[in-house]
């Protein structure tokens, strides 16, 4: 299977509602990593977090991207710190194409404020700390990516249609 897309990208990026558009409008499965290992752990993600800490996280990414299910056309939605394991990165490449969304630390800000449920930015919600995280993990992101596409200044119908334009682009 060299069918599936997954989006990657920093937290508040859109990951989750570029998929679901795509999902919808080009006929995808749409499967959210985050989503997965919560129904596959009973735990909500800042709980696992919180519990168990962030590498026994890291290890339910990796494996639920090595069982995703084997549609023909499946978008994946994965958190924003897959990338932080070259084996996961691996994994996505034998699986499919990687789309990395990218957005300024102003417009992730303004995305995730309001929303305490990322472990990672709860106690940080201050641009300066998202840049710093976002230029941290810069490399990680990019080294990963087949296609980038950033999303500041379009709505996410506009960032759902620039992914599937350059997904067909290399499929030619
Ligand atoms: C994380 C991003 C989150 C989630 C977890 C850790 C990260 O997903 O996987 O809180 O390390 O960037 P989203 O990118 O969907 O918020």
């Amino acid at each position: 299977m060299k069918n599936a897309v997954f989006l990657i990208g920093f937290m508040g990026v859109g990951k989750t509602t570029v998929s679901d558009i795509i999902g919808e409008r080009y006929s995808y499965h749409v499967l959210d990593l985050d989503e997965s290992i919560v129904q596959a752990d009973g735990r909500k993600i800042s709980d696992i977090f919180h519990e168990s800490g962030e590498s026994y996280f890291r290890n339910l990414e990796t494996e639920q991207l090595q069982c995703l299910p084997e549609f023909d056309r499946i978008i994946v939605s994965c958190g924003g710190g897959v990338v932080l394991r070259q084996k996961n990165v691996e994994i996505m490449r034998k699986k499919g194409r990687i789309v990395l969304l990218t957005a300024k630390p102003a417009t992730i800000l303004e995305r995730v404020k309001t929303d305490d449920s990322r472990p990672i930015l709860k106690d940080h919600m201050e641009e300066s700390y998202i840049a710093e995280l976002m230029e941290k993990r810069y490399d990680a992101y990019k080294n990963a990516a087949d296609i980038c596409v950033s999303t500041d200044g379009k709505t996410a119908s506009e960032v759902a249609d620039e992914v599937m334009k350059n997904i067909r682009r290399m499929e030619q």
